[in-house]
């Protein structure tokens, strides 16, 4: 989905788009010192519905937007705020994308990050909800299966709850998927885009191969070792990381690519369809109120939350397995700010 010829499409969408609304976007990056947030205020700065940049980061947040306001793009402002200035790194904005938090190291879970992240996330929440309630809010801090939950549960207690503005980004399950299917079956990614349900980690994420054109007739070992590599592909990168952290290249990239669809929403463009973690009807009669499907997004953000459409029978095992872990990651999130 991602693929060169895609992106250069989406860029070229995005200025059509920008040139005729000609709004005016102001979007913020908390944890925009660490591994992803600073390829990511990169990409963000190249997007023209960017206009104005704040990065907010507890840690050399000022240097990285010295740096980043130095590119040749049309966006107005990028400002860097350093540790005791978040409320004035929220003010007015429409967009607040958080990377902040640990990744893992080999051997870690997801889940293990909870106790460190949970907070770092909690309070990152509290302070939108204080000073930009209106504003949406893109989790990208694992473990997003319960950092979604949180963001949402302190906005609830906040009294400014929308669930239509807070979105976990599973975009990188997605951009693997197309990539990993691209390779197995010899091509162009841009092709072969793979719709990924559930949730972000393990066996909570679910690739709808059989919906692919080029998925839908493998079987067997091939079958099982690709979805395999898409559950399991975070692992591979913080195994060959080495203990210097997870994805941080490809998820700027992914984060990037969701932020660009979202704000192609806000302005308006009708039919742009992503699967997001959001707060959703689909299980919620089995105690799973979140939950990642094709979502559409406009004006104001979720607009439509798709049905998963037919799956096979490997499919129908693969969300059996999903969802019991899925309702414990998020049942944790709630907890936590309870
Ligand atoms: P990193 O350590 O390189 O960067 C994290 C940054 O967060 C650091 O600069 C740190 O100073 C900052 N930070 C910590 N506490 C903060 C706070 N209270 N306020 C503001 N900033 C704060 O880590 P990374 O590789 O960029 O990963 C960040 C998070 O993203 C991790 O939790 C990781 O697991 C997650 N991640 C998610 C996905 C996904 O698909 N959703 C993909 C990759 C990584
Ligand atoms: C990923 O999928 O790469 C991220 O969630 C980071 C991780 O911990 O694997």
């Amino acid at each position: 989905m991602f693929a060169r010829s895609a992106t250069r499409a989406l860029a070229s969408q995005s200025r059509q788009f920008s040139s005729s609304a000609a709004r005016q976007t102001k979007v913020a990056v908390l944890g925009a010192g660490g591994g992803i947030g600073q390829p990511l205020s990169l990409l963000l700065k190249t997007n023209p519905l960017v206009t104005s940049l704040n990065l907010y980061d507890i840690r050399g947040a000022p240097g990285v937007a010295a740096d980043v306001s130095h590119i040749d793009t049309a966006s107005e402002v990028v400002t860097g705020y350093p540790a005791d200035k978040l409320d004035q790194a929220l003010e007015g904005v429409e967009v607040v994308v958080i990377p902040a938090g640990v990744p893992r190291k080999p051997g870690m879970t997801r889940d293990d990050l909870f106790n460190t992240n949970a907070s770092i996330v909690r309070d990152l929440a509290a302070a939108v909800a204080r000073v930009s309630p209106q504003a949406h809010v893109l989790v990208i801090s694992n473990p997003v299966n319960s950092t979604v939950p949180i963001v949402s549960a302190v906005f609830e207690k906040a009294g400014v709850y929308d669930p239509a503005r807070i979105f976990g980004i599973t975009s990188l399950d997605v951009v693997r998927a197309a990539r990993f299917l691209g390779q197995v079956t010899g091509n162009d990614p841009a092709n072969t885009r793979v719709t990924v349900i559930g949730g972000h980690s393990g066996a909570t994420i679910v690739p709808l191969l059989s919906q692919s054109p080029y998925g839908k007739s493998l079987t067997g070992e091939v079958y099982a070792a690709l979805v395999h590599r898409i559950q399991f592909g975070g692992d591979e990168v913080v195994k060959a990381k080495e203990g210097a952290g997870s994805a941080t290249l490809s998820m700027a990239y992914a984060g990037a690519h969701f932020t660009d669809k979202l704000l192609r929403g806000l302005a308006g463009e009708k039919g742009v369809v992503t699967p997001t973690f959001v707060r959703s009807p689909l299980y919620a009669d089995q105690g799973i109120d979140f939950f990642s499907t094709n979502v559409e997004l406009g004006r104001n953000g979720v607009e439509k939350i798709h049905p998963i459409g037919p799956i096979s029978a490997e499919e129908e095992k693969l969300l059996a397995a999903c969802l019991p872990d899925l309702k414990k990651n998020i049942e944790k999130g709630k907890n936590f700010v309870q």
